[in-house]
């Protein structure tokens, strides 16, 4: 787990459009509490603001075992803090609902039994109004505890907080993207707000990079936050290769899918092609065909797919297909992060993750840390595949160059585009 601090970089929050930037701060023990207290706040504020477009009947849905209804997101970041940092930290702490342990817990073994994930969207009860009432309640036990902590307390009590929040914006974004998902089952292809924008790529640069051959340090050193799976920092070594400077944009796609791309098995790994005969995919996740044009729900609804537009909603087999049909590779995640420290990387964060073709393995010398905080994630280090940089639905601030994003190849529900490499002769 990440050392406790106080001298952390603190997070934007954002949702794609407007930006409240906070600033990162070199806090002293008794600044540190008014610190903390401003940031814990302006992080729950924000999972309330991207819940609030949502109706109570949009905040119970849950359109697959993936994904999960907004109100149990609300819950579950709440029920985190009370666990980890209110019931071991706040003497005298009254937990808010004991049955909630069980209805709210994710994955986390050690503390406790747990109600089944693919049943999550069954739960009516509490409704959103009773879960408002438990983050109040949570929230007002963290602000006492920040106020009334002792000063040999304060640093742990930190380093929980700091987890929890940065949690909490992990969840911030799956909001986004889980109910992006539930409003895809939906004929009439709802919006979650319609003035969302999706960010453009900057980048017009169709060039590639070249990057540094020999060894290279990646993962994260330093002060400031960072997830365990970021770490150690260790040296890897880089055969010659030229990276791309931008994302692949619908045009590409799109002449990917004219070429015959999703109908050519050649392209594409074995596991890749049986997902496509079984899911008949033929474009990107969300994209429909309305009279030959192709069009994509978006946050902001239907819109005609914008060539100029990154691709996103791709698996990793369609990006691995891709790749080749390019006759280029997929980034390792070591070449994404070289050439990003490098500054090589035009809209490496803000507009779509990017699949690497790194397996999400843990670096050399990672533990995971004792007890149930220790199942964050070091026991998810099987059977996924790395993503680098960030998306729009991503809390501005949130991620960094180090960050290890990772899901299973066939997810696509996240806004996951890509770039590629091109290995030197
Ligand atoms: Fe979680």
């Amino acid at each position: 787990m990440p050392p406790a601090t106080s001298s952390s970089v603190l997070h934007r929050v954002s949702d794609g459009g407007d930006t409240t930037t906070t600033t990162s701060q070199t806090a002293a023990p008794n600044d540190a509490r008014t610190f903390w207290c401003a940031a814990f706040s302006r992080v729950r504020a924000e999972t309330e603001r991207r819940a609030a477009p949502l109706s109570a009947e949009d905040q119970g849905v849950q359109s697959m075992s993936d994904a999960s209804p907004t109100k149990w997101h609300r819950a579950h970041t709440t029920w985190f803090l009370e666990q980890f940092l209110l019931v071991p930290h706040l003497a005298g702490y009254r937990v808010f609902d004991e049955r909630f342990s069980y209805l709210f817990n994710s994955y986390y073994v050690a503390a406790g039994p747990r109600y089944g994930r693919p049943q999550r969207g069954l739960i009516t009860r509490p409704d959103s109004e009773c879960v408002t009432a438990f983050r109040a309640h949570v929230d007002a036990g963290v602000e006492r505890l920040l106020r009334t902590a002792q000063e040999t307390q304060l640093a742990e009590v930190l380093r929980i907080l700091e987890i929890g929040l940065n949690h909490e914006q992990q969840h911030q974004e799956l909001i986004l993207t889980d109910i992006l998902h539930a409003f895809a089952q939906n004929p009439l292809a709802p919006s979650y707000r319609d003035d969302w924008r999706t960010p453009r790529p900057q980048s017009s640069s169709d060039g590639f990079a070249e990057l540094p051959t020999g060894i290279h340090t990646i993962g994260f050193e330093g002060n400031g936050y960072c997830f365990d799976n970021e770490g150690p920092a260790h040296q890897t070594l880089l055969q010659p290769v030229r990276i791309a400077r931008s994302l692949i944009t619908n045009a590409r796609w799109l002449e990917f899918m004219a070429e015959g791309g999703y109908t050519t098995p050649s392209l594409w790994l074995s596991d890749g092609w049986t997902t496509v005969e079984k899911e008949g995919w033929n474009a990107p996740g969300y994209w429909r065909d309305l009279d030959g044009v192709w069009h994509s729900l978006t946050l902001g609804g239907l819109k005609p797919v914008d060539p100029d537009d990154a691709v996103t909603h791709v698996s990793y087999y369609e990006a691995d297909a891709f790749a080749r049909w390019a006759g280029k590779h997929l980034p390792t995640e070591a070449e994404w992060e070289v050439a990003a420290r490098q500054n090589l990387l035009d809209d490496a964060f803000g507009i779509v993750w990017q699949w690497t073709r790194s397996a999400y393995l843990p670096y050399p010398g990672y533990r995971a840390a004792e007890g149930a905080l220790g199942e964050y994630n070091g026991k998810f280090m099987v059977n996924q595949m790395v993503l680098r940089g960030g998306s729009h639905a991503t809390p501005a601030g949130h991620t960094r160059i180090s960050y290890r994003n990772f899901f299973y190849p066939p997810a696509r529900w996240q806004f996951s585009g890509l770039r590629l490499v091109d290995y030197c002769e």
